[in-house]
């Protein structure tokens, strides 16, 4: 989704939010621009595409002086990518620039009564209604703060707002209602931005603006206000990444660096919740009376993280004997779910920004349920607003493509499990400390996986060209084959279907030709054998059949044309060692095909919008 960063301070303000803009690409953006008041007035510079468009037309900002500024990733929604539906947007007098994150709702209504007032519009957005709205209000009261809190009361729906004034060119204001901003507090300016990487090459202590505030920067200081302006106190955060983590590190791409960051995730995501052989939640705060008492578990999110949750659902019903219904966000919220006073409801997010995962907790909350976010960004309206909050300490992940924080959302799901099922006793001890001996050994597993590269890199480069690909399973197997079609669609653009296996032969099969590619995942035991025979059955009709099993599984040979073993785990942990391989294929074939594997079309890492 779109990318927000503003500076004010000593330096000059354009390379800086040049910088900090190449650190929110990761978002999804179609279009950039930047505002600076130069001393005498506000200038605007656009381009559609790339950044690095942007970064020649201004000669990496050097054409645009000025210590003051705001800049912006556009992401269309309102009105195609285009030069002059990109941000900033002006009033019409060019005194006011505005850069917006986030849906406004009601803008076809207030750009009617704009246009009645007599203003004009040069944009599709439902951005620019801001920009005269401001106008309007601060030509009525003569101040920005008394605008800005008038704007904020007549928008309906998401946004963070980046303002400046040519009459106030000492200051940059911020707004926020449910899309994410922070503020950064730097050594010679104040920054504001939608993400931390955005400001960590400046400072690591940042604010986190809640729903409503305002913030009012100024080189030196930064004051906080609430929807009616009064002014709040509000504490600084320190930030533990550093710079690099928002790196490539040396790396071709984030994705192959944040594939190889996965052992060290699932390390630090285990580590603090595994003590003298016990699995121990701290942050989970429910008693053993309390995890008894839970009746049903909802788990509730979108893409990769609703994958993760499918295979939570089995390790969970399967570990702790506890019915468990998976949906996807974008249905939970509209479908009217029945929700019981004893049910728990896990929301599972990367960037804890999610819209339709964020308004499916308020909906769980709203309904007095209890709600447990399994989220990786520190400080995100997710982790925010849930009761209770689980992190998973992937670190910052840049690649629209998920990989480290989808392994590490695993593990804090297998640790809820082990924990749900040592307190209701549905394991024994002896079963609980075989598979903590088991997690343990899963971080040097995928590192083997890994270093298996270049075999799954020739195997990629043979369907660079291929017009679909399907990948089937069951149970467990399933929510891997699900992921693993969704991270080759993602950044490859080869259309991909994931099927349970034994639901192939109700219809899709039909789509299976000589030569198609088939990826069949079996690690699980007990339903080797039904997915051989679905292997088979696609073999039969022309598949070319690449399978993902166990090691040992030699039995498979008979039906597959390729084969990856995974080293032996708990059928419970396949999904961690399994999805390695599929990973590392789709990103080897969208290397193949020459696709911007990092920033793929079409998608934003963050969706901020329904
Ligand atoms: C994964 O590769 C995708 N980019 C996407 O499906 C993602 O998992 C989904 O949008 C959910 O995001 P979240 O985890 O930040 O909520």
């Amino acid at each position: 989704m779109c990318g927000i960063v503003g500076y004010i301070g000593k330096s000059q303000a354009a390379p800086i939010l040049l910088d900090g803009l190449s650190k929110l690409e990761y978002r999804g953006y179609d279009s950039a621009g930047m505002a600076v008041y130069d001393g005498t007035e506000i200038k605007i510079e656009k381009a559609t595409g790339r950044l690095k468009v942007l970064s020649e037309l201004t000669h990496d900002g050097e054409t645009m002086p000025g210590t003051i500024g705001i800049g912006h990733t556009r992401w269309a929604t309102h009105g195609e990518p285009s030069d002059s539906n990109a941000h900033p947007h002006f009033n019409t007098d060019r005194t006011i620039a505005v850069v917006h994150n986030g849906i406004i709702e009601n803008y076809l209504k207030l750009r009617t009564t704009l246009t009645e007032k007599g203003y004009q519009f040069c944009s599709d957005t439902d951005t620019e209604v801001v920009a005269h709205y401001l106008d309007y209000y601060y030509k009525k009261y003569k101040d920005p703060l008394t605008a800005i809190v008038k704007v904020i009361h007549r928008v309906e729906g998401a946004y963070a707002l980046g303002i400046i004034f040519a009459d106030h060119p000492d200051h940059v204001y911020a707004a926020r209602n449910d899309s994410p901003l922070i503020v950064g507090k730097g050594t010679d300016g104040n920054l504001i931005a939608s993400d931390v990487p955005a400001v960590l090459k400046y400072t690591r202590d940042v604010y986190f603006i809640e729903n409503g505030e305002i913030a009012v920067l100024t080189g030196e200081n930064i004051d906080f206000y609430n929807v009616d302006g009064d002014p709040v106190e509000k504490e600084s955060r320190h930030i533990d990444w550093d710079e690099s983590a928002a790196e490539k590190g040396g790396y071709e791409h984030f994705m192959l660096k944040e594939m190889y960051e996965q052992p060290k995730t699932v390390r630090d995501t285990l580590a603090p919740r595994v003590k003298d052989g016990q699995v121990e939640i701290e942050e989970l705060g429910m008693t053993e009376e309390e995890i008894k008492a839970v009746e049903r578990v909802h788990i509730v999110a979108c893409g990769s993280a609703y994958h993760t949750g499918v295979t939570g659902k089995y390790v969970i019903e399967g570990m702790a004997r506890i019915p468990v219904e998976v949906d996807l966000a974008s249905e939970f919220r509209y479908r009217d779910p029945l929700l019981n006073e004893h049910d728990l409801v896990i929301v599972i997010s990367q960037s804890g920004e999610t819209m339709d995962s964020l308004a499916a907790l308020r909906e769980a909350k709203k309904r007095g349920i209890m709600t447990l976010g399994i989220v990786n960004v520190v400080g995100s309206s997710i982790a925010r607003e849930a009761d209770k909050v689980m992190y998973t300490w992937a670190g910052p992940e840049i690649a629209v493509a998920t990989t480290k924080a989808y392994s590490a959302q695993l593990i804090a799901l297998y640790l809820l499990a082990m924990k749900f099922a040592e307190v209701r006793g549905t394991v024994t001890k002896e079963e609980i400390d075989g598979m903590i001996r088991d997690l343990k050994r899963l971080p040097a597993q995928i590192e083997l996986l890994l270093n298996n590269k270049e075999r799954i890199q020739k195997f990629a480069n043979r369907y660079v060209a291929a017009r679909e690909i399907f990948f089937i399973g069951r149970g467990i197997d399933y929510a891997i084959a699900m992921e693993g079609s969704l991270k080759l669609k993602e950044i490859s653009y080869i259309h991909s279907e994931a099927y349970a296996a034994g639901e192939l032969k109700h219809g899709t099969i039909s789509l299976i030709e000589d030569g198609t590619l088939v990826a069949a995942i079996a690690t699980q035991d007990g339903l080797f054998k039904k997915t051989l025979s679905n292997m088979v059955e696609v073999k039969t009709r022309g598949a070319f059949v690449l399978a993902v099993t166990n090691e040992g599984n030699t039995e498979i040979e008979k039906a597959a044309d390729y084969v990856i073993y995974i080293p032996q785990t708990n059928p419970y942990f396949a999904d961690s060692l399994a999805i390695v391989p599929l990973q590392l294929f789709a990103y080897y074939v969208s290397v193949g095909k020459g696709c911007d594997v990092d920033k793929p079309r079409n998608l934003a890492k963050s969706v901020t919008v329904e």
